[in-house]
């Protein structure tokens, strides 16, 4: 189930089903505790957590399918004006946007990484692009370091964006785009760069052999291309031990 393009349906079908189980258990046990709501709402959670193991869900979602009802509950208690949560929200979507679809945290390369992907571009003139760039970090260190490049990033999450479009105006080489990257061809770049997740690797794989010219080259921070074989992974000693697979089309 969790492994199905939306996890957080999965996640609510997981919470509603704990909500039944936990009100008929509670019917049918002590029904005195339906005046008890924090106890309601750890049974709800625990009836959650074991409907999400059942349906599947990696462990990490375990203690937040128990902790959720109760810190609604307890959230509840505080009077905190209602405006707040929904300014939360739309600061969390601002910053986050879609991961529940795109199925891609928001992590930062290091400087290491920067460095190394230095060392891996052309020597002459090229033009690199970041799927999915963040706040542009990683394009800002490159773009200084090779005057000679054009760097292009391309993100859809809104803040992290507006903040690379911000940050890049002083470079002249380096052009960040608001925008989905599975729509952005990629047949005029010399390297792609993308750190991702596992899950949309094989999609790019497809879309990087259908769309970039032979030789060039596309480097996935962390996570490999299913059974396909790197033509060489760079290990980077940084405390997180990156991996750089670098796939030569
Ligand atoms: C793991 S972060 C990597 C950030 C940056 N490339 C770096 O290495 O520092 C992945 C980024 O991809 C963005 N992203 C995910 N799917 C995307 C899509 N379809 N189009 C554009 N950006 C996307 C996310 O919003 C997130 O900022």
């Amino acid at each position: 189930m969790f492994s199905s393009p939306t996890p957080l349906r999965a996640a609510l079908l997981a919470q509603i089903l704990g909500g039944i189980a936990a009100a008929v258990i509670i019917q049918l046990a002590y029904p005195q505790l339906f005046t008890v709501a924090l106890a309601g709402a750890a049974l709800q959670g625990v009836c959650a957590a074991l409907i999400g193991h059942w349906l599947g869900a990696p462990k990490w979602w375990l203690p937040i399918h128990c902790l959720f009802m109760p810190a609604v509950v307890l959230a509840s208690r505080l009077n905190i004006d209602s405006n707040w949560y929904l300014a939360a929200l739309l600061l969390l979507l601002l910053i986050f946007w879609r991961t529940d679809q795109s199925r891609v945290p928001l992590y930062l390369s290091n400087a290491a990484t920067a460095r190394a992907l230095k060392t891996m571009l052309p020597a002459a003139p090229c033009l690199v692009i970041d799927l999915g760039c963040a706040h542009g970090g990683l394009l800002r260190r490159l773009a200084r370091a090779r005057p000679d490049c054009r760097f292009v990033g391309i993100e859809h999450a809104p803040l992290p964006w507006l903040w690379a479009k911000l940050a890049s105006l002083t470079l002249p080489n380096l052009q960040i785009r608001y925008g989905d990257f599975w729509r952005q061809n990629l047949a005029s770049f010399d390297v792609v760069y993308a750190f991702l997740s596992p899950v949309p690797m094989p999609r790019l794989m497809e879309k990087a052999l259908a769309e970039m010219r032979p030789g060039t080259l596309l480097v996935s921070n962390s996570f490999a291309v299913p059974a396909v074989t790197a033509e060489r992974v760079v290990e980077l000693a940084d405390r997180r031990a990156t991996r750089l697979h670098c796939y030569r089309m």
